[in-house]
């Protein structure tokens, strides 16, 4: 179950980033040129929603079941190492604030009714959320 869980984990993480990098130059593109923000826009953008939770789901039961995640939290050894704060702590915490900024930016579009703002409300809350998973992947763990 945990190699599974991990090459899942592994593999919605390509999936997740893709999708958060095509749908924030496809934005950016849409507010740039003043276009009308439409009902495939919203649907395009909740292609990386969908993904980022879905990641969410898989890393929430990843971490209690990998050694690297809540066990090693708990063994007292975790803020001492660098890598192993990073997969005990640093990586699940702020991947859950990324994806909380990422339904933010999603939400909030929805309910916008001016096209440029519903488009600059996900390029920048996506991006955000883009840089701060980026900041903290497990790089030398990665299959
Ligand atoms: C969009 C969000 C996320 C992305 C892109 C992501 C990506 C990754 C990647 C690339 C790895 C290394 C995989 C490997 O070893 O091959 C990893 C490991 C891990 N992730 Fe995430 N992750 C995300 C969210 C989360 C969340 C929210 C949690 C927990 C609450 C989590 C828990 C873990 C754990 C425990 C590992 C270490 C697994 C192991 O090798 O035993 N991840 N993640």
């Amino acid at each position: 179950m945990y190699t599974g869980l991990q090459h899942l984990h592994s593999g919605i993480a390509y999936l997740a980033l893709l999708s958060l990098i095509i749908v924030i130059v496809l934005m950016l593109v849409g507010a740039l040129t003043g276009r009308a923000f439409t009902e495939k826009d919203r649907k395009i953008a909740m292609i990386a929603f969908i993904f980022a939770h879905v990641q969410l789901l898989v890393g929430l039961i990843l971490y209690f079941v990998s050694p690297l995640g809540f066990s090693l939290l708990t063994s007292g050894e975790a803020m001492s190492d660098p890598a192993a704060r990073l997969t005990a702590l640093e990586h699940p915490l702020i991947n859950i604030i990324a994806i909380i900024v990422i339904s933010v930016g999603y939400i909030r579009a929805k309910k916008m009714t001016v096209s440029r703002s519903r488009f600059r409300s996900i390029y920048m809350m996506y991006a955000i959320g883009l840089l701060l998973i980026l900041s903290r992947i497990p790089w030398a763990n990665w299959l």
